[in-house]
C-alpha cells in the first residue's frame, strides 16, 4: 500500500545534547520531565498553536523507570503547564522511540483521528543509565534465550564490523568526519533554529545552550589511540555453560571465528541527555488555523532484522519506506542515519548504495551524542532545518533499534 499522508510537520525544537554522565554533564541536574517540558513550552511560544487543541502528546523514552517512569508524557504535559485536558502517552521502541512517536502522530493524523499532535522523545542517560529499567536486552527470559540469545549492542556493532571486514581506520575516519561536520554546523549556527537553551527550573539560569559533546579538535591519531570499548564485555561469561558474550554471539554465525573489537569511545555514539519534539497537524487544522507547514511526512516504515546482529535494520526499513513512497534511494536529498556506531552507518550506506556526501551532513551521534529516546525527534528537526537551509526537498531519517529492528521516516518539504 502506498502512503501519501497529509500529516504536516509544523515545527520542531530540541534541547542541546548534554553529556550523559552524572556530575559531568550540564543537564545531569535537570529532571527529564523538565527537559521535555522546556521544549514543549518553547514550541508553544514560537509556533503559536493553541495548546488546548493538542489531541495527544506522544513521547518516546527507553528507560521508563524512576524519573522517566510514570508515563513521562502525561507528567510532562502537566509540568509544562499545558491544559489538564491534553493527554499524554509514552512508548518504547528502544533507540527508535523518538521517530516512532512522530510516526504514530503522523498515522493518527493521516487516519483522520487527530488534528494536532506533539510528538518526540526524552532521555536523561546521566540520571537513568542504559539498562536502568532492569530488563537487560531480553527481560532475562531463559526460554527466549534458547531461540535467540541476544547480546549488548556494542558486541553486535563489533560483530557487524568483523563480518563486513571493516578495519579500525575506516571507523575512525567516519568518526573524524562526523566531528568535522558537526564543528562546521555549530560554527555556522545550523542547529540554531531548533535549539532551545535549557534553564535551571529553580533559578531560571541557563545551564546549557549548545551541544556539549563535540570535540572539534579530534584527530585520526587521537582516535587511533583509544582502546576498544567492548573487549571486556565480550569476555564476560554469561551463558549457561560459562560461554562469554562473544562466544554466544559467534554461535549464531559459525562462519565468523572471532569478533574483532573495533568500536571505541570515539567511533561509537556518546551517552547523552536531552529532549526533542515536533508539532504535527492535519490539512484541515492547518487551513483553519492559518499555520504554515514546513514539511509533510511522506512515508514511514519499521522492520525486524536479525536480533543478534541487532543493528542492521536501517537499510531494510529505508527500502520499505521508499517503496511505500514510490521513491528510490536516489530521490532522497539528505539522509540521517543514526550514528549509533560507525559500522552501522557504513553498512547502511553501502547496502543502500547511497552517496556518502548526502549522509549526516551536519555530523551525528559519534560527535553529538545519542540521548536514546530523544534522538529520533532531534534528527527529524535537524533534517528539516537542513532541507530548508540547503534548499533541498526530501530527507530520510533512519535508526537501528534494539532487539533487531529498524525505523525510517521520509520527510518532504511543502
Ligand atoms: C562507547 C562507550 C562505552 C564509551 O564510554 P566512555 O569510555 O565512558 O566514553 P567517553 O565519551 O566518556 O570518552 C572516554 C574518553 O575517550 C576519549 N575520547 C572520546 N572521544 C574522543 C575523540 N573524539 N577524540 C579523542 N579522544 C576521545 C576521551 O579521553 C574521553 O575521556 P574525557 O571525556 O575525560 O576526555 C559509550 O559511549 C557507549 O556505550 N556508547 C554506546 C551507547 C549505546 O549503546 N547507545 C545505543 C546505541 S544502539
Amino acid at each position: 500500500m502506498s502512503q501519501n499522508s497529509k500529516s504536516y510537520v509544523i515545527d520542531a525544537a530540541r534541547t542541546p545534547r548534554g553529556r550523559g554522565k552524572a556530575g559531568k554533564g550540564a543537564l545531569s541536574g535537570i529532571h527529564p520531565q523538565e527537559l521535555l517540558a522546556q521544549v514543549l513550552r518553547a514550541l508553544e511560544k514560537r509556533t503559536g498553536f493553541t495548546t488546548k487543541d493538542v489531541d495527544d502528546v506522544i513521547v518516546g523514552a527507553v528507560s521508563q523507570v524512576g524519573e522517566q517512569g510514570s508515563n513521562i508524557a502525561r507528567n510532562t504535559v502537566l509540568a509544562a503547564g499545558w491544559p489538564v485536558e491534553v493527554s499524554g502517552v509514552s512508548l518504547n521502541r528502544f533507540c527508535g522511540s523518538g521517530v516512532q512517536a512522530i510516526n504514530f502522530a503522523a498515522m493518527g493524523i493521516a487516519s483522520g483521528t487527530m488534528d494536532l499532535v506533539v510528538a518526540g522523545g526524552v532521555e536523561s542517560m546521566s540520571r537513568l543509565p542504559i539498562g536502568a529499567d532492569g530488563g537487560g536486552v531480553d527481560g532475562a527470559n531463559l526460554e527466549l534465550r534458547k531461540r535467540f540469545f541476544q547480546v549488548p549492542q556494542g558486541i553486535s556493532a563489533d560483530l557487524i564490523a568483523t563480518r563486513e571486514g571493516y578495519v579500525r581506520k575506516q571507523l575512525d575516519e567516519l568518526a573524524l568526519r562526523s566531528q568535522k561536520k558537526a564543528a562546521v554546523a555549530i560554527e555556522e549556527k545550523r542547529f540554531a533554529r531548533s535549539l532551545v537553551a535549557v534553564t535551571d527550573p529553580a533559578t531560571g539560569n541557563v545551564v546549557l545552550a549548545a551541544d556539549e559533546s563535540p570535540r572539534a579538535d579530534t584527530t585520526l591519531e587521537g582516535l587511533a589511540k583509544l582502546a576498544p570499548s567492548f573487549v571486556q564485555m565480550g569476555a564476560t561469561p554469561v551463558g549457561p555453560n560459562g560461554e562469554t558474550l562473544d562466544q554466544i554471539a559467534l554461535s549464531a554465525f559459525p562462519d565468523t571465528l572471532a569478533i574483532e573489537h573495533l568500536h571505541t569511545a570515539g567511533n561509537s555514539s556518546g551517552l547523552a541527555d536531552g529532549a526533542g519534539a515536533v508539532v504535527l497537524a492535519s490539512e484541515t487544522y492547518v487551513r483553519e488555523h492559518g499555520l504554515k507547514p514546513r514539511a509533510r511526512i511522506r512515508a514511514m516504515a519499521t522492520v525486524g532484522s536479525d536480533p543478534i546482529l541487532m543493528l542492521t535494520g536501517p537499510a531494510p526499513a529505508s527500502e520499505k519506506a521508499l517503496k511505500k513512497a514510490g521513491m528510490s534511494a536516489k530521490d532522497i536529498d539528505l539522509w540521517e542515519i543514526n550514528e549509533a556506531f560507525a559500522a552501522v552507518v557504513l553498512q547502511t550506506t553501502s547496502k543502500l548504495g547511497i552517496d556518502p556526501d548526502r549522509v549526516n551532513v551536519n555530523g551525528g551521534a559519534m560527535a553529538l551524542g545519542h540521548p536514546l529516546g530523544a534522538t529520533g525527534a532531534m534528527l527529524i528537526g535537524t533534517a528539516l532545518d537542513e532541507l530548508e537551509r540547503a534548499g533541498k526537498a526530501t530527507a530520510l531519517i533512519t535508526m537501528c533499534i534494539g532487539g533487531g529492528q529498524g525505523i525510517a521516516t521520509i520527510l518532504e518539504r511543502v
